[in-house]
């Protein structure tokens, strides 16, 4: 098996002596997989009900006889015009009850009957035609969904979601009771009374607000599956796909995953964030994660500047290199990009392409050229696994429900996330997310940020795991509410309290306004962490039997416990009441046993990482200067010192001697 090596091709914006020239220059930098058609509806069907199919025959004919396979878009991303002025209630429309219409793209309600029936139509007849073609190696069903208009709050979606809410409760008083209805006199006589929560005159009902965001994402899902189970109809063994944006909002990727063949993964970090290719390793392992370390496809990345950010940052050619084995080391099985030939008109024009608006003689394409041809390398990689010393409880109701208005906060829990990732890739320690609720298997370490919503079963499966022998680590504010955003009664952690060993007293959230306090209000010391800062968030605990590491030394709760550990049975359980600058993170992970594979300097600011993948690996240094590794891996018998030049990749097959380029690892 091949790495796959491409991008998302649109012919149909060229006329067709481009596509001669297309085709021998994908050979030319071994592109063996194109995704096409996502955004051809409007060519494929230009009235209702008439078909040209003529054009794709074409190219597919084309890029057969060259050997490369196909993606096949459904082609439903971007509805027609069309369809908008035929049936206009297929528009979304926004919290504010605009309704937002066509000039862009993704321009359809989610839960539109009209929309998916034409969309399934179009499938359809793209599955009948191209269904057993030769070179149809997969099917890419729409773009990114929910990229753009994830919520839509127009008529038929409040109908849809009254539908899914009676679906779920049955009945309106099952309803009230879950939602709490009695508060601000909300109590709902029928289920005709409920509506999108769009705008209001100030804070909405938490509990509805979490229901909407799970019936977004399901509605998202269903779009999916309109299209996924006409492919799946004709060709049950059909390779199927979407692909998602990473740590995207909008939708709950875990109830997804199920649905998808294989993962795949559009990733964009900006090319100025010195913090960007930490960012990318997080959402490669959230990537390899929803299918339990199945390896995934990184389907879209630009190969140097995009266009949609204030500053839109060249990505110099080693850089482009370095995320791309980045992907690879941590899953991937392809490296494809965002487009292949950059476009001349239409809102991405800046967005550069495979091809460039200067051609083969620019920098970029020279680059892409040269990682075609070297990535045959790892072809033997494909399918090999990653093996991660640590999990991350990851939750997308969590993060929905932690950062409504409605609470003791202005609390991101993303940051929290990123935060705790981004210690252990400063260690070289590779990091699995799991789901709430499952049973950690072969990990040193479980953590669980901010699982603000948990039911009691999750809760318990932590304890469990503890019992067993595992160690866990607990942030502040986790099993606040259980999952229909009701506070727990039986004190905030639930059942974790036992587990921990404590209770929360009362919540201290720290001063945002004050700039001065933020960040540098608590200071934490004790004998495992050390001295530092954290910021956000404070509470103070009720100790039952668990030992106290830190405690704050000042800001608003002098002397009050800030990090806590304590024995269970076979087990630890450590809990961090507050939100830990990056040098205690990484103290506090050591002090759990975690030796870091990376050694650095505590004020070291390096991106550097080491990962694993199968045989293989590798170190990748993501900065703009040369930098020398201190490794200490397990499996070897000392310290290493490895250099590697700026943005420069370095690997070796495990038990040989020294790391090299990659054309020099035999796997
Ligand atoms: C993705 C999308 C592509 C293209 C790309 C570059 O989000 O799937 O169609 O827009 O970004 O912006």
């Amino acid at each position: 098996m091949k790495i796959s090596y491409g991008g998302d091709y649109n012919p149909e914006q060229w006329d067709q002596e481009k596509w001669e020239e297309d085709i021998e220059l994908m050979v030319s930098t071994n592109v063996n997989l194109v995704t096409l058609g996502v955004f051809s509806w409007a060519r494929l069907e230009p009235s209702e009900g008439v078909f040209e199919f003529g054009w794709l025959d074409d190219i597919l004919g084309r890029l057969d006889a060259a050997g490369i396979k196909v993606d096949l878009a459904t082609a439903t991303a971007s509805p027609p015009p069309w369809l908008s002025r035929r049936y206009p209630e297929t528009l979304p429309v926004n919290d504010q009850g605009v309704t937002l219409t066509t000039g862009s793209r993704q321009h359809y309600c989610p839960s539109s009957p009209i929309y998916r029936r034409h969309a399934r139509e179009l499938t359809r007849m793209m599955v009948d035609r191209y269904g057993g073609h030769p070179a149809v190696s997969m099917w890419h069903v729409n773009n990114e969904f929910g990229c753009h208009t994830s919520r839509c709050f127009c008529e038929q979606s409040a109908r849809s979601f009254r539908t899914w809410l009676e679906a779920k409760y049955t009945t309106v008083a099952a309803l009230n009771e879950s939602w709490g209805t009695s508060f601000w006199s909300q109590s709902y006589a029928s289920f005709d009374e409920i509506s999108v929560p769009g705008a209001t005159p100030t804070w909405k009902n938490p509990s509805q607000l979490l229901d909407f965001e799970r019936f977004s994402s399901d509605e998202l899902l269903a779009c999916y599956l309109n299209e996924a189970n006409v492919i799946r109809e004709s060709y049950p063994d059909a390779q199927v796909t979407t692909n998602f944006m990473g740590l995207f909002k909008g939708a709950d990727y875990w109830s997804w995953a199920p649905h998808l063949s294989i993962i795949s993964d559009d990733n964009y970090p900006d090319p100025h964030d010195v913090g960007g290719a930490a960012a990318a390793a997080m959402s490669r392992d959230l990537m390899r994660s929803l299918k339990s370390g199945q390896s995934w496809m990184l389907m879209e990345q630009a190969a140097s500047a995009i266009s949609w950010l204030p500053v839109n940052a060249r990505k110099p050619p080693q850089q482009m290199r370095a995320l791309s084995y980045q992907a690879i080391a941590r899953g991937s099985d392809s490296v494809m990009y965002f487009q292949w030939r950059q476009s001349e008109r239409g809102a991405e024009r800046f967005l550069t392409g495979m091809l460039p608006h200067t051609g083969t003689r620019s920098t970029s394409w020279r680059a892409v050229q040269t990682l075609g041809n070297e990535l045959g390398a790892l072809d033997a990689m494909v399918t090999a696994p990653v093996p991660a010393r640590v999990a991350m409880v990851f939750d997308w109701e969590s993060w929905w429900s932690l950062e409504e208005d409605a609470n003791p906060a202005n609390l991101d829990y993303l940051r929290e996330v990123t935060q705790w990732h981004r210690a252990l890739f400063d260690m070289g320690i590779t990091v699995d997310f799991i789901q709430a609720g499952a049973v950690p298997e072969g990990y040193d370490v479980v953590i669980v940020p901010t699982l603000f919503v948990a039911s009691d079963g999750e809760l318990k499966a932590l304890d469990d795991y503890v019992r067993g022998g595992g160690q866990l680590l607990v942030t502040y504010l986790s099993g606040t509410t259980d999952r229909t955003a009701r506070v727990r009664q039986d004190g905030y952690l639930g059942p974790l309290s036992q587990t921990l060993g404590l209770a929360i007293d009362e919540f201290a959230p720290m001063a945002v306004d004050a700039s001065a306090r933020y960040g540098t209000a608590a200071k934490l010391s004790g004998d495992l962490v050390g001295s530092g800062f954290s910021s956000v968030w404070a509470e103070t605990l009720l100790i039952d039997g668990a030992d106290v590491v830190a405690t704050f030394d000042d800001g608003e709760l002098p002397g009050s416990p800030a990090i806590t550990r304590n024995n269970v049975e076979d087990g630890v359980a450590w809990y961090v009441a507050t939100s830990l600058d990056s040098t205690l993170r990484r103290r506090l992970l050591k002090a759990l046993g975690l030796i870091p594979v990376i050694v650095r300097a505590e004020d070291s600011d390096a991106t550097v990482e080491y990962v694993g993948r199968g045989d293989v690996e590798f170190v990748i240094n993501h900065d703009q200067v040369a930098r020398t590794v201190t490794l200490d891996l397990p499996h070897s018998p000392s310290v290493e010192h490895v250099e590697v030049d700026p943005f420069g990749v370095v690997c070796r097959s495990r038990g040989t001697a020294a790391f090299g380029s990659v054309g020099s690892i035999s796997t």
